[in-house]
């Protein structure tokens, strides 16, 4: 198992899963959210419509899955992650946590063997980097540390100020 930290865009990953830092609307909206959406093409707004369709809109922490459109990627989990408020740090680092849990566990189900994650809630939502990455890094190592089915986890972090945070917390 291998938790690897790349500088670069998510949307041009070859794994079997990319992950979304969506909103709960599944509808779309700027940053790493938006260049999924464009570059993987209608396929998966209109399979993000079913989704909320059945199950309303999707709660913080949570995560679902389509597929990933024009991508190189074969899926993507869209997970919602908190929007930061300097009051009740308990709630949003176990919300931020679950996001990283979450799409674990649904790639896990799906047999995936490969995720790549954008940092979830550190752009629109302002998630302090130096909480959120040691947030984002341990959640993936405990799980990893109780399940075996995924073998590689990649951190895809789009600028340097992010990158170097996830590898001075790691
Ligand atoms: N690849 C990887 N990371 C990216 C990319 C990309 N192509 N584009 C942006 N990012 C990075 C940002 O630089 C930031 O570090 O993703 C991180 C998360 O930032 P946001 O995309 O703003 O996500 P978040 O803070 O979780 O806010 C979610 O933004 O537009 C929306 O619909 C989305 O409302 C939701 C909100």
């Amino acid at each position: 198992m291998e938790i690897k930290f790349i500088k670069g865009d998510i949307t041009r990953q070859k794994v079997d899963a990319i992950v979304n830092a969506a909103n709960s609307s599944l509808m779309g909206g700027g940053g790493v959210d938006g260049a999924i959406h464009r570059a993987g093409g209608p396929k998966i707004l209109e399979e993000c419509e079913e989704i909320v369709n059945k199950i309303g809109r999707l709660p913080t922490g949570q995560a679902v899955i389509t597929t990933a459109g024009k991508m190189p990627s074969k899926y993507v989990i869209h997970t919602v992650g908190p929007i930061y408020k300097n009051i009740e740090h308990r709630t949003q680092s176990t919300e931020l946590r679950n996001c990283y849990i979450n799409s674990l566990k649904l790639a896990s189900e799906k047999g995936l063997k490969s995720i790549a994650f954008p940092s979830i809630s550190t752009g629109a939502f302002r998630y302090p980097l130096e909480e959120a990455a040691p947030i984002a890094i341990q959640a993936v190592k405990d799980f990893l540390t109780k399940e075996a089915s995924i073998k590689e986890v990649y951190f895809v972090l789009f600028n340097n100020a992010t990158y170097e945070a996830y590898v001075n917390a790691a």
